[in-house]
């Protein structure tokens, strides 16, 4: 275990997250794999460690906020001070905006905003009483620039969660914490998978200059490079990831 490189990853048990986790394992930091299917976690894990980095899961549901403390709890149980936070996990809900109830405006909001806030703050005040310079990546999505039809809310979140980036930062940047927020295009997972193998899917990739979605490994060096201690020139920004879909 390198000094100052503990990093939880949140929605580790699928997609950017699972990717995120074997990234910054192989790049030398003791990873807390986090989400709810702790089956799917523990795997990555092993995978991890047979690979011969340090791994360990941990339970969590981001829209449970006042589980966030014992959990915090329990990861530091096992891997010591935490340094880094991926705001991982995430999803939306695909209607047109006058179909969404305030049910599914919740839901959506509540894992992509409000989760990633107060696990931030949990973090950033135990940071702040240990003197520790922490670092937070917020998964944001090119969705913030981009209006997409039926993902009202998700991008509406994705905007706010970079704009909380740069509050965050503004607010920290005396306490050494830094900020980012990194913004992927679309890269296939189990969020989107079906609708890419689908023909709509597929006409949509046709309109991408390159004519392809991303992988989740194409997100390896700039998540590696956005957690890094050490450098802390850079805060309250967002990096986006898109393959020039958005140009
Ligand atoms: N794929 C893309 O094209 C793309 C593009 C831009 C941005 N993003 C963003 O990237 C992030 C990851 O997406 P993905 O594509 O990797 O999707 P994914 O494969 O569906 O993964 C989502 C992850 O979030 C976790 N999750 C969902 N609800 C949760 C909850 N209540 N508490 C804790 N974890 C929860 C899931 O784990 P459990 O079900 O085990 O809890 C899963 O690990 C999201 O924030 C998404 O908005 C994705």
């Amino acid at each position: 275990m390198s000094d100052n490189k503990t990093v939880l990853v949140t929605g580790a048990s699928s997609g950017l997250g699972a990717q995120f986790c074997r990234a910054l394992a192989a790049d030398g930091f003791t990873v807390i794999a986090a989400a709810r299917r702790i089956d799917k976690l523990q795997s990555i894990c092993e995978e991890i460690r047979s690979a011969g980095g340090q791994a360990h899961p941990l339970a969590l549901d981001v829209t449970d906020i006042d589980s966030f403390k014992a959990a915090v709890d329990q990861a530091e149980t096992m891997a010591g001070d935490i340094h880094c936070l991926v705001n991982n996990a995430g999803s939306s809900i695909s209607k047109k905006a006058i179909d969404m109830t305030p049910q599914d405006f919740d839901f959506v909001m509540d894992l992509n905003l409000k989760g990633p806030y107060f696990l931030s703050t949990e973090l950033a005040r135990r940071w702040m009483g240990k003197g520790i310079a922490g670092r937070i990546v917020n998964v944001g999505s090119v969705s913030d620039r981009k209006a997409i039809p039926g993902h009202t809310v998700y991008g509406t979140s994705k905007s706010a969660i970079a704009r909380l980036s740069q509050q965050f930062a503004r607010e920290w940047i005396n306490k050494g914490i830094c900020v980012n927020t990194l913004a992927p295009g679309y890269i296939k997972t189990e969020l989107n998978a079906e609708f890419f193998d689908t023909p709509p899917g597929q006409a949509l990739t046709a309109t991408m200059p390159r004519k392809r979605v991303g992988v989740p490994s194409d997100l390896d060096k700039a998540i590696v490079y956005l957690c890094q201690p050490g450098q802390d020139f850079l805060t309250g920004q967002t990096l986006a990831l898109d393959d020039g879909q958005c140009l």
